[in-house]
């Protein structure tokens, strides 16, 4: 999968990230001189070259789209692929053979995926949904509009100007991997995971022609394989980490198969074996080497938390879950820098309200502690989220990820 090319190197300064947070503080985007030391024999190929994910995109789905939007036939693409649904079902025909040999190819399963790991992932799935829901949903959304390259990226590209239609589509990838049938013969996760492996090569080939993207951007080529790492972080690591942090308990087999459907999950997203972490320790290492060179505050990154907070409030109001309500679950959520860079505004009430209520909810779900102890408004948020979620379920129904044909419209 090394697409390698000095041509594009832009290194500049800046310090390792500090272990423990997520987000560890130093300067957005410093890349530290040495690049790159996560070793490959943390991963699940268990070795590889040790390039820098930096450098690498998608050789396989990248020279494809290209050629694909040579030919013009994009469109007829996205026609073929609105019924190719379920992991089992053959492709549609009428795909140009090139593509139809690398979608057979892009949907095999790794040879490493453990089944039984898988099921167990499932069922873990089900009964944390809701931190998971939480973490992946909101957490996830507000965290990567704090990551410069996605914030832009997102921003310019098509769907940048329907953030509906684009959580909706994202929401339908996320509660893909969530389910109980994610990867059996009739679930959909390898679908959404080839379709969105298309989609990303699209963007590779679209986003360098948008002079928006153009003028602020540290490379020609966006969605590197290090991009797609932190975004991956941003979802299962960062669901870890905030389980870990409201003591959920969790035995080691769940913590395990939780990661393995993440792990089949990034596979099947292009990313290359050797950057796979193989266990959490490995997870929690590359993290920190990468999340903190990668995030920091843009303008996008402002107006995209800004809209993603609106249709929260917006999708939940009937519960009351006010804009200041939302806002102070999404601080509390991301942590003050985050929620700094991107702009959302200090609530002196609800912040400290929620940082109370938010644990009681978690350690009564648990058994922990009983009923009386459970703030009132802890129920608003665990109302307001299944409303939330069911908003975008019922969306996601609507609608189906296709492939950009062009950039956010001017
Ligand atoms: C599209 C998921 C990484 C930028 C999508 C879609 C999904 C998705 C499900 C299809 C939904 C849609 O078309 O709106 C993921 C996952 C990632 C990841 C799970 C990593 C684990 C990234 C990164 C970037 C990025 C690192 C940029 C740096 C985009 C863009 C689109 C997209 C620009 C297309 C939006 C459009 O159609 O205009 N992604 N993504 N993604 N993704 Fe990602």
């Amino acid at each position: 999968m090394a697409d390698f090319n000095r041509r594009r190197a832009l290194i500049s300064g800046g310090g390792l990230a500090a272990l423990g947070a997520i987000v560890a503080a130093s300067p957005a985007q410093a890349r530290s001189l040495v690049g790159w030391n996560w070793s490959p024999a943390r991963s699940v190929a268990g070795n590889g070259n040790g390039t820098d994910p930096h450098w690498v995109w998608d050789s396989e789905a990248d020279p494809l789209l290209e050629s694909l939007f040579k030919r013009g036939v994009i469109p007829k693409v996205n026609e073929a692929l609105w019924n190719w649904e379920r992991n089992e079902q053959p492709l549609p025909s009428g795909l140009p053979s090139d593509l139809r040999d690398f979608m057979e190819h892009a949907r095999q399963l790794p040879q490493w995926a453990d089944r039984d790991k898988l099921e167990r992932a499932a069922e873990f799935n089900k009964s944390r949904g809701i931190y998971l829901n939480l973490c992946n949903g909101p957490g996830g959304g507000i965290l990567a509009t704090a990551i410069p390259k996605e914030a832009r990226s997102v921003y310019y590209s098509a769907g940048g100007a329907d953030m509906e239609d684009r959580v909706a589509k994202t929401s339908l990838f996320g509660f893909a991997v969530g389910s109980l049938d994610a990867y059996r013969p009739e679930g959909t996760c390898v679908v959404e995971c080839v379709k969105t492996r298309l989609v990303h090569a699209a963007v590779r080939h679209l986003l360098p022609q948008s002079p928006h993207w153009r003028n602020g951007a540290e490379e020609e080529i966006p969605i590197s394989q290090e991009d797609m790492l932190v975004t991956w972080h941003t979802l299962p690591t960062f669901a870890m980490r905030k389980m870990r942090e409201w003591e959920v308990p969790m035995s080691d087999d769940d913590a395990e198969a939780y990661l393995h459907v993440w792990q089949v999950t990034a596979h099947m997203l292009g990313i290359s074996d050797e950057y796979i972490p193989a266990t959490w320790d490995a997870a929690y290492a590359q993290s920190d080497q990468i999340m903190a060179r990668n995030m920091g505050p843009t303008p996008e990154g402002v107006k995209l938390t800004d809209v993603l907070l609106s249709q929260l409030a917006e999708q939940t109001s009937p519960l009351s879950l006010s804009r200041p309500l939302c806002n102070a679950l999404a601080r509390y959520l991301v942590g003050d820098e985050v929620a700094d860079w991107d702009g959302i505004q200090r609530e002196p009430v609800w912040d400290n309200v929620i940082s109370e209520a938010w644990p009681m909810l978690v350690k009564f779900r648990e058994g922990l502690v009983p009923l009386p102890m459970v703030p009132e408004v802890a129920w608003t948020i665990d109302e307001a989220l299944r409303k939330y979620i069911l908003f975008y379920l019922t969306k996601g129904e609507e609608t189906k990820i296709e492939i950009p044909t062009h950039n956010r419209p001017e």
